[in-house]
């Protein structure tokens, strides 16, 4: 274990399956709409993976990715693995993953019950039984649906074989089985949308017979290839659903097949649930950390677990492992929101990172492109990774300090313009203060960490001019920062 830093335990290496880690921190998998409407890899998508591991976080999970295109696509913006098209794309995410210390893994979902219509051949969807969906995110969710037969669910386990020795072909380190968030593996598990009669519904040992025949349909295939991770909901959180106890029953047996697992909790088509999968700022942070530490308790649990939602600084990462809450920590937001989280904290300068507001801005992105309120960059690394140094200094004038003529003054005065902003009020981000007063926004109070950042290189603050929109505050940040960039 490392000493010098204040994180001994988020810097230390893991072993998960034959990969090591070199830290505990994991990019949660994210579906970001940078590729084609086809599924083919972009130059957008290949930059965005390299920014991901230029956060140093060490294991790198490509979101939710279908399987099945017939019957199991649930967004309209997922890489195109089942077939051999992508394969040259794919090799190239691996290699920039690899080129800069992260394993990547790749997540692969059937939606189920939470198809979206229009992307099915026929509009129906298939799962353990016939269950309508009231209804997700985007449109996201199905209300004709066929129960599978036999043949279905072979098909679908020869899915997950093929794509999975595809993965591995293509020099991925691992898949990520996800059988969390109400997807169609996890509708097998949960006795409430689980209603079959046959070998694959009622007892415990018949609605988990289905992800484990998924799983070592995939191991028989892949052997030690390729690592296996499997993202849970620990607890389904809905009435009747699955609950932690079962949970751990079925991670026991899992794990001869798996080689990590993931907790996360709740439902994605269950507009409800949804807020705990990808809690928002009136949520408290770490909310789900209890269900991790669920499986860390069992003694006869032996692969690595992982913990996930709203653990959005080094410090919160660091005590969950100190206390073996959990052994590694994914994040999605606080990464997208400062890439050099990780690195910050390493030099210790925590200070100096932006925090994630858990204004779900982001969360809307899952259909058009990834963005970020308070990372204009977030999406455009193709663009604006590197800010171009001006050859011609310019004196600028900003007028408002909220958030985005902080952001615009910050940007210009990192290319080399002299920049005076002006705000008529006391301090910066004025708005900023009178949103948090309330109780359940304070991730967006403008403490030192939010306004430090932004003023710390502004090199002249005059007190006029009106505070910017926080509304909406991503257009607000990027139509700032574009032309800031591109003067
Ligand atoms: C834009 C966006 C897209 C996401 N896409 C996926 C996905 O494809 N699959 C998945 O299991 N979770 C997905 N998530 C959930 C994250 O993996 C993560 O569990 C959640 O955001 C909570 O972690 P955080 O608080 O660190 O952001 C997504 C989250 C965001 C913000």
């Amino acid at each position: 274990m490392s000493s010098f830093n204040k994180y001994p335990h988020v810097f230390s290496p893991i072993k998960l399956g034959t990969m090591t880690l070199k830290n505990r921190i994991q990019f949660a998998p994210m579906i970001c709409a940078l590729e084609t409407p086809k599924g083919e890899i972009t130059q957008e998508y290949i930059d965005w993976i390299a920014q991901q591991a230029r956060t140093g976080a060490s294991l790198i999970t490509i979101g939710g990715t279908s399987i099945d295109h017939e019957t199991g696509d649930d967004f309209e913006s997922e890489i195109d693995v089942t077939t051999d098209m992508n394969v040259v794309g794919l090799k190239r995410l691996a290699d920039e993953a690899h080129y800069r210390g992260a394993k990547i893994s790749i997540e692969l979902v059937h939606a189920g019950r939470g198809a979206m219509p229009r992307l099915l051949k026929d509009g129906v969807a298939i799962s353990s039984s016939v269950f309508p969906a009231t209804g997700g995110p985007e449109g996201v969710g199905n209300t004709h649906i066929r129960e599978m037969n036999y043949s279905d669910i072979e098909h679908i386990c020869n899915r997950y074989a093929d794509i999975a020795e595809r993965m591995a072909r293509c020099e991925f380190d691992a898949i990520m089985l996800h059988c969390a968030h109400g997807n169609l593996i996890a509708q097998f598990m949960s006795p409430s949308f689980n209603h079959r009669t046959d070998w694959y519904g009622g007892s415990f040992e018949n609605r988990m017979r289905f992800p484990l025949q998924i799983m070592k349909a995939v191991r028989d295939r892949v052997g030690r290839k390729l690592n296996i991770d499997m993202r849970i909901s620990g607890d389904e959180l809905i009435e009747g659903g699955l609950k932690v106890e079962e949970m751990i029953e079925f991670v026991k047996l899992a794990q001869q097949y798996v080689d990590s697992v993931h907790v996360s909790v709740g439902l994605v088509i269950e507009a409800d649930y949804f807020y705990y999968s990808m809690p928002p700022y009136y949520h408290p942070h770490c909310h789900n950390v209890k269900y991790a530490e669920a499986f860390k308790k069992c003694p006869d649990i032996h692969i690595p677990v992982t913990t996930v939602g709203s653990i959005t600084t080094v410090a919160e990462a660091e005590e969950i492992l100190a206390s073996g809450k959990a052994d590694m920590v994914a994040m999605a937001r606080p990464l997208m929101a400062e890439p050099d989280l990780l690195k910050n904290a390493y030099a210790g300068k925590e200070d100096q990172s932006r925090p994630c507001l858990r204004c779900y801005e982001c969360a809307s992105a899952v259909a058009h492109q990834l963005h970020c309120a308070v990372n204009p960059t977030c999406g455009r690394e193709t663009q604006y990774r590197v800010l171009p140094k001006v050859d011609e200094k310019k004196k600028c004038v900003v007028i408002g300090g909220g958030p985005s003529g902080m952001l615009a003054a910050q940007v210009l005065s990192k290319r080399g313009h002299e920049v005076v902003l002006f705000e008529k009020e006391q301090e910066l981000g004025q708005k900023l203060y009178e949103i948090s007063n309330l109780s359940f926004k304070s991730d967006m109070r403008p403490d030192s960490e939010v306004v430090n950042l932004f003023s710390d290189l502004i090199p002249e603050v005059y007190v006029i001019g009106d505070a910017a929109s926080v509304g909406n505050m991503r257009h607000a940040t990027a139509s700032a920062f574009i032309p800031a960039v591109e003067c």
